[in-house]
């Protein structure tokens, strides 16, 4: 039995997550070409790529498939997009070498439009992004062996219109896409500083080496759900714990995987933990190798994860790092 995502099928398993997903739910594949919209003009085929109990995982463009789930069916939206001009992932449609920085930014803000629908006017958006700088030498990557993936002609890279594409320009690209989103009437609580006691070498010699990104924090309503007891860290004053701070330390640490860009399970501990509760379903719209979702079943209590990535590759790896479906109750919040 084949039926559309979007509609009856999905509240139903939004609203009573035990019984999702329903093993014969299909998505239709939809093809969308929206190609006459500038500000989106990414819109892919879309179809379901894998379904478990608790995990559903959909190849497309983001905002084609976040268009096609149900209205106020997620609990949390965890996510790293691409950055601006960082990697090329040789999929049609992928966000991140448009030609100026804000057509990124409107892309991303248009996806996150669509998801204000789909989150729960309780929920809560996470959004980790790194920033970029100009350079403008005209110089692609292309001598870099060990990396395929910076072996390409970044849009950063050419001549730019100024004076934001300006050569040493920081783009401040985390916070005009912040500013963008508040325009659009996300209520920002918090641009936490991911900072990276070992960072990438940044080899540079009139400015400091980079060694932070941002994850924002965004909500619709001014009262929203979030489990500051899950996420409290130890206090020395009147009370025993107070609320974890805005500067989060955390290794980006060795990966094993394949996929060029993943974030470490313990920067997406605290959103998951803080703001999807006990059953409750996390998205991710830029899932890669599946981290945030791997972290949602890990934290166990139920929680339910969907995944979206427009390249098969990335939803094959994320698919191989899911940990085995459980009931799914024990709270795991070591995420051994
Ligand atoms: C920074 S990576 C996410 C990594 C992930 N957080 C992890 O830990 O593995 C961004 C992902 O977005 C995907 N992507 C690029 N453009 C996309 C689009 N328009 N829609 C959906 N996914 C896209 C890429 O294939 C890539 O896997």
């Amino acid at each position: 039995m084949i039926m559309t995502i979007r509609g009856h099928d999905t509240h139903e398993i939004a609203r009573n997550s035990q019984d999702w997903p329903d093993r014969q739910l299909k998505m239709e594949p939809v093809s969308c070409t929206v190609d006459s919209d500038p500000r989106v003009g990414d819109c892919v085929t879309t179809q379901i790529f894998v379904e478990r109990p608790d995990v559903m995982l959909f190849q497309g463009s983001a905002r084609s498939v976040i268009a096609q789930l149900a209205d106020a069916s997620v609990d949390c939206i965890v996510t790293s997009p691409p950055y601006y001009g960082q990697r090329d992932y040789g999929v049609r449609g992928q966000l991140g070498l448009e030609d100026h920085p804000q057509q990124y930014v409107d892309k991303l803000v248009a996806t996150f439009h669509e998801a204000k629908r789909v989150l729960k006017p309780t929920g809560s958006l996470w959004v980790n992004l790194g920033d970029t700088y100009w350079s403008g030498k005209g110089k692609p990557r292309g001598d870099d062996k060990k990396q395929k993936h910076r072996r390409f002609s970044r849009p950063q890279d050419k001549a730019g219109i100024r004076p934001w594409c300006a050569p040493k320009q920081l783009l401040l690209i985390p916070h005009r896409f912040a500013i963008a989103m508040q325009d659009d009437g996300w209520i920002v609580r918090n641009d936490n500083v991911w900072y990276k006691p070992s960072p990438t070498p940044d080899p540079v010699q009139d400015r400091c080496a980079l060694a932070h990104e941002y994850v924002f924090h965004f909500v619709l309503k001014r009262r929203y759900y979030f489990n500051l007891a899950a996420v409290a860290v130890p206090s020395n004053g009147k009370r025993s714990t107070k609320p974890p701070p805005s500067v989060w330390e955390v290794a980006s640490g060795h990966s094993s995987k394949v996929h060029p860009a993943v974030f470490p399970e313990e920067l997406v501990r605290l959103p998951v933990l803080a703001t999807c509760p006990p059953n409750g379903i996390l998205l991710d719209p830029y899932c890669g190798s599946g981290t945030a979702l791997v972290v949602a079943i890990k934290c166990g209590e139920g929680r339910h994860a969907i995944g979206i990535d427009i390249s098969e590759q990335a939803l094959t790896e994320a698919r191989g790092h899911l940990p085995p479906p459980s009931n799914n109750q024990t709270k795991d919040p070591a995420l051994a």
